[in-house]
């Protein structure tokens, strides 16, 4: 049994947030509710307080018991700070810090994790600012349940409907089932490409955005766990609470994280590094002729592999053009892994660059199991739970 605390913000979805408290209550937390000034327009107090038993937030100066700070009280009680629905203007104010009402001043005090999920129209929700808003929060560990694509208020379609409750309550009860597991553990990743120079303006790469790297730094940090990443180049940001160490090449890849594995608890190779690279690289440009030019390539070493052999519990992925598991088996006994991460690169909708991903761990017991189809950082907490123990 957890503490929740439901912030509800000002959008037509917060009628919902009802039924949401409900479903969180079932699912055996207490729950007490923050409302905006926004939400009030739409629904009151009274409805949640008679729903939880709880006493509701409402002002900032609207002290529930007098000589308390509630905002302070409840920021220190809380095991999850959960806003649903959490409007364009909470998830922009969240994002810069400010604090001018009761649930952003506690969200300020707050420590613990967060799940947000977002619902307005959908020109707000792909607005920079919305978007710029939701990327901060994201570095900062908060797990976003992206709304759904669908008819929103006065006939518009689009992405900005509340996700179903009962994704809301998966989200919430992930995070709060798996808090401490990575307690006081620290996790190593290898994340993005690798760049192998042919001269100084060209180089070989592997497709590879490192959002898939990221949302599992994310989620090891949701978990308690202290993160190193070692990155290779991309646009993509990390959490500021992980440790990041920017790589271009494989053997650069390899010298850092030989050096973090030796702290490390567990290793997860979510890196697409470049199997191979240029014998020489030549200075300058290579310039244009009309005739055929021979590369000659040379392995890069097995980054992977070369981690498993220092005893830690090591994770890889496979990115297979296929479902079809055989290599990616064959992967775990080749490298002397724990565990495998198929992922079907094939699908567009998954995989390289994507936000959303599906992955099927095999274990090196031969057990296997398919996550949901759900974003990089849902899958990235259903992956760590499933190799913690
Ligand atoms: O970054 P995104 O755009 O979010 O995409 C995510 C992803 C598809 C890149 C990711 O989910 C993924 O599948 N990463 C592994 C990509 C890969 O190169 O797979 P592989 O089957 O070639 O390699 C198998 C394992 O060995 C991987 O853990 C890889 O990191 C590791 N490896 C491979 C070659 C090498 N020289 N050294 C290694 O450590």
């Amino acid at each position: 049994m957890a503490n929740i605390v439901l912030g509800v913000c000002g959008s037509i979805a917060c009628y919902r947030a009802a039924d949401l408290a409900r479903d969180l209550m079932r699912a055996g937390h207490v729950v007490r509710v923050c409302l905006t000034d926004a939400a009030q327009k739409f629904v009151t107090p009274m409805l949640f307080e008679t729903l939880t038993g709880q006493p509701c937030l409402i002002g900032a100066f609207e002290e529930p018991e007098r000589g308390r700070m509630a905002h302070l009280d409840w920021a220190r009680q809380a095991d999850l700070l959960l806003i649903a629905p959490a409007s364009a203007n909470t998830l922009n104010k969240l994002a810069a810090g400010i604090a001018d009402d009761m649930l952003t001043t506690m969200a300020l005090a707050y420590e613990g994790p967060m799940v947000v999920a977002p619902a307005m129209n959908p020109a707000m929700y792909s607005h920079d600012a919305t978007i710029t808003a939701m990327r901060t929060l994201a570095e900062r560990a908060v797990l976003i349940v992206e709304p759904t694509e669908g008819d929103v208020v006065v006939g518009e379609h689009g992405q900005g409907k509340l996700a179903a409750n009962s994704e809301i309550v998966m989200a919430a009860s992930t995070v709060l089932s798996a808090r401490s597991l990575y307690a006081g553990k620290r996790v190593l990743i290898t994340s993005g490409p690798t760049q192998e120079p042919i001269d100084d303006v060209r180089f070989l790469t592997n497709r590879s955005s490192g959002k898939m790297g990221a949302a599992i730094a994310q989620a090891a940090l949701l978990m308690g766990a202290q993160v190193t990443v070692i990155a290779g180049p991309s646009a993509t940001l990390y959490p500021r609470l992980a440790r990041v160490i920017h790589v271009r090449t494989a053997n650069q890849m390899l010298e850092e994280a030989a050096e973090a594995a030796g702290e490390a608890d567990m290793v997860i190779g979510a890196a697409a590094v470049a199997d191979y690279r240029p014998v020489h690289q030549a200075e300058g440009k290579i310039r244009r002729k009309s005739v055929d030019i021979h590369l000659e390539l040379t392995p890069n070493p097995d980054i992977i592999a070369a981690l498993a052999k220092l005893g830690k519990r090591t994770v890889g992925f496979a990115a297979e053009p296929t479902m079809d598991l055989s290599e990616a088996k064959a992967k775990i006994v080749r490298k002397g892994l724990y565990a495998i991460a198929h992922n079907d690169v094939s699908n567009p909708a998954i995989g390289f660059e994507s936000d959303k991903n599906q992955l099927t761990l095999i274990l090196a017991n031969g057990s296997q199991e398919v996550s949901p189809l759900a974003s990089k950082l849902q899958v990235a907490l259903w992956l760590l739970e499933k190799i913690a123990n």
